[in-house]
């Protein structure tokens, strides 16, 4: 059993850059997760590797609460989430290299013009992305905003750190194995169209 309090990291009482191995304890790859919802990618990314390292971050107290609690009942001891704005924590907390995969899965689409400044893709954001990732580190990005999908597709789009690769992945799930978000599974369902993006960062 691992409580709550083992899965939760509150960035705020740490200064200066994220240390990974210190909020785990232990080196091992890191994946991220921005966004996490429910958690059940994480849970079973996380259950499926237990030679990586998983940290979650999601903003709503109400999912992360949820999420986190989930992982603590698990008893996944690969695990770590963040309750914060991902934006930020990219652009100013997450040192260079320090990522294998980060993974972003229906960020919100914010689709209002007058709210476009909250989406999590910006060009600082990418820029920040593009450093955290170490080489050979998975960058999957899928949505089911068309729209949103555009901007995210030119953002990333020429980038010669990020090439161009399968979004199903033996690694991470062959397509029929790869673990659905739950909104994946919600928007599938309805019919609407998923796009997809993965870059290896070179
Ligand atoms: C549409 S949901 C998708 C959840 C999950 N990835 C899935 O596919 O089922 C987007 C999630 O991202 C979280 N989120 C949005 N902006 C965020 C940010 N800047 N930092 C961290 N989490 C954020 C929201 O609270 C929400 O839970």
């Amino acid at each position: 059993m691992v409580s709550i309090e083992e899965v939760t990291v509150d960035v705020e009482t740490i200064e200066g850059a994220i240390d990974f191995a210190a909020i785990f304890g232990y080196e091992r790859p890191v994946e991220m997760e921005i966004g996490c919802g429910k958690g059940t990618f994480l849970l079973r990314q996380a259950r499926g590797h237990p030679e990586r390292n998983y940290f979650g971050i999601e903003w709503a107290n109400e999912f992360f609460r949820y999420s986190a609690d989930r992982m603590a009942r698990w008893g996944v001891t690969n695990v770590r989430m963040a309750r914060t704005d991902a934006r930020h924590l990219m652009i100013h907390r997450v040192p260079v290299g320090s990522l294998s995969a980060l993974h972003v899965y229906h960020p919100d689409p914010w689709p209002k013009k007058r709210h476009h400044k909250r989406r999590l893709f910006t060009p600082e954001f990418v820029e920040a992305a593009i450093r955290a990732l170490r080489s050979g580190a998975r960058w999957a990005i899928q949505t089911d905003h068309a729209e949103y999908f555009e901007v995210i597709r030119g953002l990333t789009a020429g980038r010669q750190e990020l090439e161009p690769v399968a979004f199903d992945d033996a690694e991470y799930g062959a397509e029929g194995e790869r673990t659905e978000t739950n909104f994946e599974v919600k928007y599938v369902r309805e019919g609407r169209p998923i796009h997809r993006l993965a870059f290896r960062r070179r």
